[in-house]
């Protein structure tokens, strides 16, 4: 069963999560990162069971750190030492306070534009002065790029030759667009990063939702010195219950058992309870979300390539949350959008997405779309989209 293809728009309107409070009600919501699924049985049973007899406290063992690392080998043959694994309270703070260890506040940290924008704004109220490295025009890791930013952000303050510490926060698979950094890019990066010293965090939260035919290769699996972060969130559909995973490289043993001495806080008592069980016994759940997921990245893209004249969007290997350029419209016959379509899909379309600035340098004349929604809702947004863009 689709689990995307189970509730309909009067039943998604009835949420007062943020996708669907945000906008009024004439609005169909196509923006934050939330699907619009019934969470999958095991997880809704186990919570209904927490809250029924009022099991609501802290969290006391760590069944999610051995239910990710059986997770983690089943799906991706990647095998994690659980004493390698730190169970964060989300993924921000995870990669937040990891530069926090390695890095001193004024310190740069890299990311590669265009990116999810809470990597700019959390890295900023933590003191870190953010570099973009920009992504190649098809959104693939742009080495030469990357390589130019770690020279800068370690180059010596005046004054010193010591070179700086610094950072890069890498996004795999990457929001938005879903590109799926392949083994080869990976390893580059890791060879970079041991060149200037630089410590990687891998933001590894979308990577259940990889498609057919694309392979996610973990970043610690490539780079000893590397930090991961994971989480069932995404996935499962679980911003709500907020828990999160850190795994370190095999060389960062010591690393964080340092780490480990400071005031982290700790996950959701109930982001453990139904992250353990998405990772034990969502397979088959999961299985079905992404075909689900990848027949609407079809529509998604077939819309654009025949109802939306001088659209392009990402060809999403991964991930529900697509990266559309509207640059061509006007010289395809259709409206000018300016730099910030989003504007005007909002306002004479009704339709929300995340406005393509926010996501740093690369972002004008662009949006994101997430597509993570009913196929009835999903032709809605999109038809939305094309009245504004022919209109
Ligand atoms: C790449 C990426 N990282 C992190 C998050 C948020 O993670 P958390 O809510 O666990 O902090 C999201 C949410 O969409 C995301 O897309």
């Amino acid at each position: 069963m689709n689990p995307l293809d189970q509730l309909t728009l009067d039943q998604l309107r009835e949420r007062r999560s943020f996708k669907w409070a945000h906008y009024d009600a004439d609005v169909i919501p196509m923006f934050v990162a939330e699907m619009d699924v019934p969470l999958a049985a095991p997880i809704r049973e186990v919570l209904e069971r927490a809250i029924a007899i009022g099991d609501t406290g802290y969290p006391g063992s760590w069944p999610l750190v051995d239910e990710f690392v059986s997770f983690a080998d089943r799906h991706w043959g990647w095998e994690v030492d659980p004493r390698l694994v730190w169970p964060a309270p989300a993924v921000i703070p995870a990669y937040v306070e990891a530069f926090a260890e390695d890095t001193e506040p004024g310190d740069e940290v890299v990311i590669t534009a265009p990116v999810y924008p809470p990597f700019t704004t959390y890295l900023r109220q933590s003191g870190r002065v953010v570099r973009e490295a920009p992504l190649t025009d098809d959104l693939r890791l742009d080495l030469d790029a990357l390589e130019a930013a770690f020279e800068a952000a370690t180059a010596p303050r005046e004054g010193s030759t010591e070179r700086r510490s610094a950072g890069f926060l890498l996004c795999n698979p990457h929001n938005p667009g879903g590109t799926v950094h392949t083994r080869a890019e990976l390893e580059a990066v890791s060879v970079l990063a041991h060149r200037y010293g630089i410590t990687v965090v891998s933001d590894e939260i979308h990577a259940p939702l990889v498609y057919s035919g694309a392979e996610f290769v973990p970043y610690t699996s490539v780079d000893p010195r590397g930090i991961a972060v994971q989480s069932a969130s995404k996935a499962f559909n679980l911003a709500a219950m907020p828990a999160a995973q850190m795994i370190v490289g095999e060389e960062r043993r010591s690393w964080l058992a340092r780490f480990r001495q400071g005031a982290h806080g700790h996950p959701t008592y109930l982001g453990t309870v139904a992250g353990s069980v998405a990772y034990r016994e969502g397979d088959d759940w999961l299985a079905s979300l992404l075909v689900g997921l990848e027949a609407n990245r079809d529509t998604m893209l077939d819309f654009v390539e025949s109802d939306l004249p001088g659209v392009t969007s990402s060809a999403n290997p991964s991930t529900f949350l697509a990266w559309l350029d509207f640059r061509g419209t006007a010289a395809a016959g259709g409206r000018d959008l300016g730099d910030e379509p989003a504007t005007a899909l909002l306002k004479s379309g009704r339709v929300a997405l995340n406005p393509g600035t926010h996501f740093g340098g690369g972002g004008a004349g662009h949006a994101r779309l997430n597509f993570a929604t009913s196929p009835t809702v999903l032709r809605e947004g999109l038809a939305r989209i094309a009245s504004v863009v022919t209109g």
